[in-house]
């Protein structure tokens, strides 16, 4: 079939502003957006310019706005589509060239929620024990491939750029639930702050567009009642 495809392009070095082109390109129904894009790329256009690497919903480097909704470019199919696409870069994010954003400010939050393993005694000989039911209060958080659908479509965020925002809320949830962490405590002052989890207007669009099925927003809730807890 052919699918009539539109793609938001923006040059920097050309365009005062980002436009619509429109690409004509023979598909399959189990062809995915990226395979599309690849089409254009390889056949029509060398410098329609996009992120991917691993093309099978790992790396999270290919989300972006499909017929108006962020997902993985690698893992939607013209048969869930229809034959009318229209893609265009993250919403609310620095535009770079075509559909490529800048994610500096994005990973910039991730890190500053502290995303790693902080425990106070020193490693066991062996592995760090921990009950199969401790570990499944955080196993849902920690599926984040970090691709920014979430964030990207939080209007919270896009009218408060410096909120910290659901991805880097799910990462801290994924340490403050984990039985052998002992950064809590810090996390939870982190995200206490006027730029934390009090910005979240429980809007689900972050859940909605998860590609990994994260309840984000549920993740967020349980953080902000922690947040509560700590301070009664
Ligand atoms: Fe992507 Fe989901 Fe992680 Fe958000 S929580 S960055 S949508 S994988
Ligand atoms: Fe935004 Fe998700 Fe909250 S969309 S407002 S972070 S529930
Ligand atoms: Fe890696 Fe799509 S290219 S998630």
């Amino acid at each position: 079939m052919q699918v009539d495809l539109r793609i938001l392009r923006y040059d920097p070095e050309r365009d005062t502003k980002p436009h619509e082109e429109r690409y004509t390109v023979e598909a399959g129904p189990m062809d995915r957006v990226l395979d599309l894009l690849h089409k254009v790329k390889y056949e029509q256009d060398g410098t329609l310019t996009f992120r991917r690497s691993c093309a099978h919903g790992v790396c999270g480097s290919d989300a972006m706005l499909i017929n108006g909704r962020n997902r993985l470019a690698c893992k939607i199919r013209v048969d869930q589509l229809g034959r009318k696409i229209t893609v265009a870069p993250l919403p609310g994010l620095p535009l770079i060239k075509d559909l490529v954003v800048d994610m500096e400010a994005f990973f910039a939050k991730f890190r500053s929620v502290q995303p790693y393993l902080q425990a106070a005694d020193m490693p066991p000989m062996r592995e760090r024990r921990q009950s199969a039911e401790d570990r499944a209060k955080f196993d849902d958080t920690t599926k984040c491939i970090l691709c920014a659908a979430c964030t990207s479509s939080c209007p919270s965020f896009w009218a408060q750029p410096s909120y910290v925002g659901p991805a880097a809320i799910v990462n801290a949830h994924r340490f403050i639930f984990d039985s052998r962490d002992d950064a809590e405590e810090e996390r939870l002052e982190i995200l206490a702050d006027k730029d934390g989890v009090w910005r979240c207007r429980t809007i689900f669009n972050c859940t909605d567009a998860c590609p990994r099925g994260i309840h984000i927003t549920q993740a967020i809730l349980e953080v902000s009642s922690k947040i509560v807890e700590h301070r009664a």
